[in-house]
């Protein structure tokens, strides 16, 4: 049992955090234009922009979510004066909505890929990939939000698997939390960690590449020429 967890637990962390780290740094040195999307919208659009749109919008709350339960400790929200009642109801709720929303966006994504001949004509193994894990690893997370909660009650997961997570992000590995989270628990940990070892070598890459320096750059105005600049600009072209 003492090497199963140090595997589990501690190896396949780290060696799934390495090559997700190594394996984009390569990816974006030796494949810069290859860094895409692999945009399929001039193929077939209604069903990417419903399926696209609920996968994306929910996925930032489960996202979000992630952040809030696992690497933020217990101890921040204790201090504002959320119970661990109150914490739960805000998870369970905003968790089971984003989870079934974004579950269902990848759905509508997978059958398109598999029914539109167009699409499916152009998918190679990495989209059947990229969509088959977060597939399983999206239901085994929502299989535990929905049925754990549901059918065996609340678990404070921020005291274990929040604890593990924490642990391994400051380098220094707790052997034996996880032993005692349920199994449910346990294997979403472990699929959600090949997620960020797969990420490299598909078209998640996209993830990193957000435009957000639109939010803070400066506007770009434009203005057309006054009446007094238009023969300036002519003659200056001519
Ligand atoms: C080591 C990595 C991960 C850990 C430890 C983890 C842990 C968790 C936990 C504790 C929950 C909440 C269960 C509950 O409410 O009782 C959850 C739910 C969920 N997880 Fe993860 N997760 C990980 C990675 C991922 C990844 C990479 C994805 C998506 C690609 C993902 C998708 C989901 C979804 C869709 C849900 C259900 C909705 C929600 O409650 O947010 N998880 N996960």
């Amino acid at each position: 049992m003492g090497f199963i967890n140090l595997l589990f637990w501690v190896i396949y962390p780290y060696v799934a955090i390495t090559v997700f780290v190594v394996g984009l740094v390569l990816r974006f040195d030796k494949d810069p234009y290859g860094w895409t999307s692999k945009s399929s919208q001039i193929l077939e659009r209604r069903m990417l922009m419903v399926g696209s749109m609920l996968f994306h919008w929910s996925f930032i709350f489960v996202f979000i979510g992630h952040i809030m339960g696992l690497v933020i400790p217990p101890s921040f929200y204790l201090s504002l004066g959320i119970s661990f009642s109150s914490y739960h109801e805000i998870a369970f709720y905003g968790g089971a909505v984003a989870g079934v929303l974004s579950v269902a966006g990848l759905v509508i994504l997978l059958i398109r890929r598999l029914a539109v001949p167009r699409v499916r004509a152009i998918a190679g193994i990495d989209d059947y990939v990229t969509l088959g894990v977060l597939l399983v690893v999206m239901s085994s997370g929502l299989l535990n939000t929905l049925g754990f909660s549901l059918f065996v009650g609340p678990y404070d997961y921020r005291y274990t698997l929040g604890a593990w997570i924490r642990s391994i992000l400051t380098l220094n590995p707790n052997l034996t939390i996880m032993a005692t989270t349920p199994y449910t628990y346990q294997l979403h940990a472990l699929l959600g960690l090949l997620f960020f070892a797969v990420l490299p070598f598909t078209r998640l890459v996209h993830i990193f590449s957000l435009p957000l320096p639109y939010l803070w750059r400066k506007n770009i105005v434009y203005r057309s020429m006054t009446k007094k600049e238009a023969p300036k600009v002519k003659s200056q072209t001519e």
